[in-house]
């Protein structure tokens, strides 16, 4: 947290960018939130290979952040609408220069410093 922040402790009140388009391409969740804030919250809290489960997954930002990031997933919604958005989303990512541009671009926004990931 301190790398990402010039190396000064980091405030617990995080201004990030807002849900930029490309992170809705896919389809639209009512309460979709940013993947900056899962991606910073999940490098801040696991390792790599680590397990994460979100009951309410919804889209599954926290599944894609932790995808993008090297994390491993497993995400539970009622609504079969939000799963299938997050299958989409899980697709996209499979490619690797999506993986790679969405990679750069939440770094970008998250860290004040290029950080070795
Ligand atoms: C706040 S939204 C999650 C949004 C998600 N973080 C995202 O970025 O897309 C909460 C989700 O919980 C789901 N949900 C509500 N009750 C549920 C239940 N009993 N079991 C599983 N999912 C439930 C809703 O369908 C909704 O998609």
């Amino acid at each position: 947290m301190r790398e990402m922040n010039d190396g000064k402790q980091m405030q617990d009140v995080w201004t990030l960018p807002a849900i930029a388009p490309w992170e809705k391409k896919q389809g639209k969740h009512p309460t979709q939130k940013p993947l900056s804030v899962l991606s910073r919250i999940i490098l801040a809290s696991t390792k790599p290979n680590d397990w994460i489960l979100d009951p309410f997954t919804g889209s599954s930002t926290t599944g894609i952040a932790a995808n993008l990031f090297g994390r491993r997933f497993l995400g539970i919604d009622i609504e079969k609408e939000y799963l299938e958005i997050s299958k989409k989303r899980k697709l996209e990512i499979e490619n690797i220069n999506i993986k790679n541009l969405y990679n750069s671009k939440i770094l970008e926004s998250i860290s004040k410093r290029k950080l070795e990931i």
